[in-house]
């Protein structure tokens, strides 16, 4: 079974990369070297957890392939583009993502910073090209922009940035990585489900959905944390031990990695609660189970 989902993964990554080699603005357009620096950051990097959620997740509504390969880029644009940002001097300084030079070192900041405003408006047009309903696609875009928003991804991401040093409560970290990793994971799920037929939209469905979501979006960054400490920079493709050095308040740095450790486990539980729920356990419909074992199991 393990087997099948590793080849059902191999076969969706594959897909995010041709579907972003083929709608992302061509690099001959100009300005050039921005249409370079947006493609740089999303073509061919990273592991593609999001549209693996987005795929994974329209399954189950028995979403249309090439609608839902519109709403899998668009979400990968938007975690693109937090990354560019992230990695900037003014955010976390970091030179390495995906084993090459971040965006900022390969073409400049002002480059960089383009890059990833870019990036968002071209997720949006992403989502109005999908032909769905337009009550879906307007839901499609809801949840993208609040997942973006201040009270999700940039919102986490700015106290991330305001509590460097300082020694915070469970309960504020706990906020801080709901907000700047778990919205947008927890999206990713949804926009998937919102991708397919309506009849098979409920509100039982979302409501599970979203309590799966929010468990695997707070165990990815727990796991996050947790790599940052205990792998290599060739391992992780990005420099290991920054946030350490970066002074970051993790749930390492709380609680230890042992402790850390229990923790993704709870949030493992948590999900899989949720999609025993919904009898998404077995079948064909349990990508979202390997998915959240593939999450708390990865290395980089
Ligand atoms: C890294 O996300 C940043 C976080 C939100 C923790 P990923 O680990 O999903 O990044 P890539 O795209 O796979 O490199
Ligand atoms: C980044 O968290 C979260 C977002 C980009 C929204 P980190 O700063 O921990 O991510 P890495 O470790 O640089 O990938
Ligand atoms: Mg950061
Ligand atoms: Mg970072
Ligand atoms: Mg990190």
């Amino acid at each position: 079974m393990m087997s099948d989902f590793k080849e059902w993964m191999k076969v969706h990554q594959a897909r995010v990369q041709s579907v972003a080699e083929r709608l992302l603005p061509s690099e001959d357009l100009v300005p050039t070297a921005l249409h370079q620096a947006m493609r740089y950051a999303v073509i061919g990097g990273g592991k593609r957890v999001r549209p693996l959620l987005v795929y994974a997740a329209s399954e189950i509504t028995d979403g249309c392939k090439d609608v839902v390969d519109l709403v899998a880029l668009a979400v990968e644009c938007v975690h693109s583009y937090s990354l560019i940002h992230d990695d900037l001097p003014c955010m976390d300084n970091d030179t390495l993502r995906h084993g090459k030079p971040t965006v900022h070192i390969k073409f400049g900041e002002a480059t960089a910073m383009l890059a990833g405003d870019a990036l968002q408006p071209e997720a949006i047009l992403l989502l109005l090209r999908t032909g769905l309903p337009a009550e879906q696609c307007m839901e499609l875009v809801r949840l993208l922009a609040e997942a973006s928003s201040t009270t999700g991804m940039c919102g986490g991401q700015a106290i991330d940035l305001s509590v460097v040093g300082q020694a915070i409560s469970y309960e504020d970290l706990q906020r801080m990585h709901a907000m700047k990793t778990g919205a947008l994971l927890k999206a990713s799920v949804l926009m998937g489900a919102m991708s397919g037929q309506s009849e098979f939209i409920s509100s039982d469905l979302l409501k599970n959905l979203k309590e799966y979501g929010e468990a695997i979006g707070l165990a990815f960054q727990i796991v996050d944390d947790i790599l940052d400490v205990t792998e290599d920079t060739a391992t992780l493709g990005k420099t290991a031990g920054k946030d350490e050095k970066n002074d970051k308040p993790t749930y390492v740095s709380l609680f230890g990695l042992d402790r850390s450790r229990q923790l993704v486990v709870e949030q493992h539980n948590r999900a899989l609660d949720a999609l025993c729920s919904l009898g998404l356990l077995q079948g064909k419909s349990k990508h979202l189970a390997d998915i959240a074992d593939y999450i708390i199991k990865r290395s980089y």
